[in-house]
């Protein structure tokens, strides 16, 4: 999960990390008395999960409260790639005279931590990496040692930070990791961190991902969940506890074990090569279990995309034993009723498969086609896609 600017600069001041103020605001109504509360200049910053939003027109300085209003309501509603700004943070200005980048991630390639550093700011990471790869410190963190006052210096070193402010960046470097650590992340990023007039080390912008695997060890993190931008789909897949991914197609699909879920999308993708390019609506995984009312939600879910015509419900039987999975299919499109209005090709294979097809043959469902193989299931199911498309 993707933390918002503005939970990312909370999380840092409660690990000590040097951040200013920030105040959020909903309205330019807000966003006027936030910068009258900060007093001096602010700066008003568009909150969206996306990269670019200075470019974009999404961070501006206000002077004055009356500017912060007028900027607020200019960047309010602002569309950033695709993402609608509901809300801005009105940030204390920083005096700013140099910009530095810092960042601590999973590295998955290489099984461990990584840091990226540059003293080169004000430039995305990205662009500074193939353009001017050598301004980039790329040190390993080893998980066990983490980044203590020692490898803080040295990554600093490493980056080229001069002598005088080689202790202070370590100590934000430190608390930064407190932060991946402490709570999980999987990123932790701060561009620009910056260097005051005055001499402060200031993080301000910062970019936080929390792996989800861990949220049992964090109750707290439930309350940064955006739950307005979720898609509303997966939103409700997450409240059946069900493992479903939104895509763009036509073809939904529902498998029990994730491996098959995943070669079930590349045949349907390929199947569909032959029918008008209709592709898979979906990834959903129903588990070993599936019991009716699984394959009820399951079915539920992905009937309720509007962009599906047809669905793809393929199972291999192994500890639930296909007559069940076909039980469960029957009964399942009992408790949806009306709801169920789209075409389902059903595959069985493997533990009692004969039963599971006599269970479906004998329901007869109008709307239940059964395939004999996968491949065909897919071609029937892409098929039909295109021709309700
Ligand atoms: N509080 C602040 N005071 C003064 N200047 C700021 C402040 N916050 C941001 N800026 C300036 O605005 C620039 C862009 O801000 P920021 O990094 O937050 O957004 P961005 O990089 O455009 O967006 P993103 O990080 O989402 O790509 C900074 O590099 C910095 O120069
Ligand atoms: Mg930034």
């Amino acid at each position: 999960m993707d933390l918002f600017e503005y939970q990312a600069r909370d999380l840092f001041e409660s690990y000590g990390v040097p951040v200013l103020q920030g105040i959020i605001a909903d309205t330019p109504e807000e966003a006027r008395a936030a910068a009258e509360k900060i007093g001096g200049v602010v700066v008003v910053k568009a909150q969206v999960k996306v990269g670019g939003r200075g470019k974009a027109g999404g961070v501006k300085v206000a002077k004055t409260p009356d500017e912060a209003f007028e900027h607020a309501q200019a960047i309010l509603g602002l569309d950033i790639k695709g993402h609608t700004v509901e809300r801005v943070m009105i940030a204390q200005g920083a005096d700013i005279a140099e910009e530095f980048y810092f960042s601590v991630l999973l590295d998955r390639a290489n099984r461990s931590y990584l840091s990226l550093t540059s003293v080169e700011g004000g430039m995305e990471i990205e662009q500074l990496a193939v353009e001017k790869p050598e301004a980039l410190a790329r040190v390993e963190v080893d998980p066990l040692t983490g980044i203590d006052a020692a490898a803080g210096r040295a990554i600093a070193e490493q980056a080229g930070f001069p002598a005088e402010l080689v202790d202070q960046v370590a100590d934000v470097f430190s608390k930064l990791y407190d932060v991946y650590k402490g709570e999980d992340a999987t990123l932790v990023e701060v561009n620009p961190l910056v260097r005051t007039g005055d001499g402060q080390i200031l993080a301000l912008d910062g970019k936080v991902s929390l792996d989800e695997n861990a949220d049992f060890r964090h109750p707290a993190h439930k309350d940064l969940e955006d739950s307005a931008s979720e898609d509303p789909l997966e939103a409700k897949a997450k409240a059946h506890g069900l493992n479903y991914v939104k895509l763009d197609g036509q073809v939904g699909v529902i498998g029990n074990g994730a491996g098959l879920v995943m070669s079930t999308l590349d045949v349907v993708a390929y199947a569909g090569e032959r029918h008008g390019g209709v592709k898979p609506a979906n990834f959903l995984d129903i588990g070993g279990g599936a019991s009716a009312e699984v394959m009820a939600n399951g079915l539920d879910v992905i009937l309720g995309d509007p962009q599906v015509k047809s669905v793809f419900v393929n199972v291999f039987g192994g500890i639930t034993a296909c007559d069940a999975v076909a039980n469960g299919i029957v009964a399942a499109l009992g408790i949806l009723g009306d709801a169920a209005t789209k075409p389902l090709v059903v595959r069985l294979d493997g533990n009692n498969v004969e039963e599971g097809r006599r269970i479906l043959a004998e329901a007869a469902h109008p709307l239940v086609t059964v395939a004999a193989t996968m491949d065909d299931a897919a071609e029937q199911a892409a098929e039909l896609a295109a021709a309700a498309a």
